[in-house]
């Protein structure tokens, strides 16, 4: 029977063509940009599944507004903060993710990050493009020597690992926290599981990999700063609030940090006052995933948890 589903954005034509290829009927938003929540609840009546985004909050008011028709709701994100779980539970609506398709690219761009803000290259572009450069000085964008230095991972899941291994490269000591000792990692590397404090105090780059919980708020705050090395650079590409940002501003701007690399924001798509304005502070707009052939694998992935569920079987990356 074919099924109609809302796919909340223009997206990869690899979700159409799972959907077209099981008979399922796509209605794909034709823009990149959020459409107003209330067109997509309005166009998402009747329909059996719907592709969502991570800044389209499934809630109570996003199920209740769809109605009966909703069988599962497919997150187009490995993190999924923005499904209220219990809701869909509640409905008897299914909900997935895409988990490991886009380990890789995010790691790559964690390191683009991390070699960004250590290294003050989008400073130095600045410098170029406004022509500024008056030549070369010994003294000029001065950064952090990587080599010898101490990584810590907070999240030693999928991505913080990937992330980790990618550092043998540049001789980096590696400290991580996990719920659980990762043998691999500390066999490969020779990585260290630590507390969340010895992690904060000791690494030159902090890079963030934990999924987005109500405990993971703020974790990184005014305290954590404080505690961290003058010279050190936090990276996030997982969730933006799990760093204050407010503080995070304060701690590039007075000092207490050298520099910032961050993916994710507190607000998306806004920004903290004064984050835009420091020259320390590396910024994308939420582009970890983005690899044409991630974001394909991807769109294949939800689409193909769609057409599970609507055939009657259990969704390979069911969250609900
Ligand atoms: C995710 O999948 O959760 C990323 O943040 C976007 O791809």
């Amino acid at each position: 029977m074919s099924d109609r589903i809302l796919l909340t954005r223009h997206m990869p034509s690899a979700a159409t063509d799972v959907l077209a290829a099981a008979g399922h009927t796509a209605d794909m938003f034709a823009t990149s940009d959020p459409p107003p929540r209330a067109e997509i609840i309005t166009r998402a009546r009747g329909c059996a599944g719907v592709i969502t985004m991570l800044s389209d909050r499934v809630d109570e008011e996003f199920l209740d507004g769809i109605g009966s028709s909703l069988r599962i709701v497919a997150n187009y994100a490995v993190g999924f903060d923005n499904i209220d779980r219990e809701a869909c539970q509640r409905r008897g609506i299914r909900a997935s993710n895409t988990p490991g398709v886009l380990t890789e690219a995010t790691a790559d761009l964690t390191w683009a990050l991390i070699l960004a803000a250590a290294r003050n290259v989008a400073e130095g572009d600045r410098v170029m493009r406004g022509e500024q450069w008056s030549g070369w000085a010994p003294l000029q964008l001065l950064g952090l020597e990587l080599n010898g230095a101490t990584l810590g991972i907070l999240g030693a899941g999928r991505i913080g690992t990937a992330v980790a291994r990618r550092s043998v490269g540049f001789g980096m000591r590696v400290l991580y926290t996990a719920r659980s000792v990762k043998a691999p990692l500390e066999k490969e590397l020779g990585a260290e599981r630590v507390e969340l404090d010895r992690l904060v105090a000791e690494s030159d780059v902090l890079s963030l990999h934990i999924p987005m919980t109500p405990e993971a708020r703020h974790l990184i705050g005014a305290a954590q700063f404080q505690a961290m090395k003058r010279t050190a650079v936090l990276v996030n590409t997982a969730r933006g609030p799990i760093v204050d940002e407010a503080a995070l501003v304060e701690a590039l701007r007075s000092g207490e940090i050298a520099a910032a690399g961050l993916d994710v924001y507190e607000n998306e798509p806004r920004m903290a006052p004064g984050l835009a304005e420091l020259p320390n502070a590396v910024l994308l707009p939420h582009v970890g995933s983005g690899t044409t052939s991630t974001r394909s694998k991807m769109a294949a992935m939800a689409a193909e948890n769609v057409v599970a569920v609507l055939a009657g079987r259990e969704p390979p990356n069911a969250i609900v």
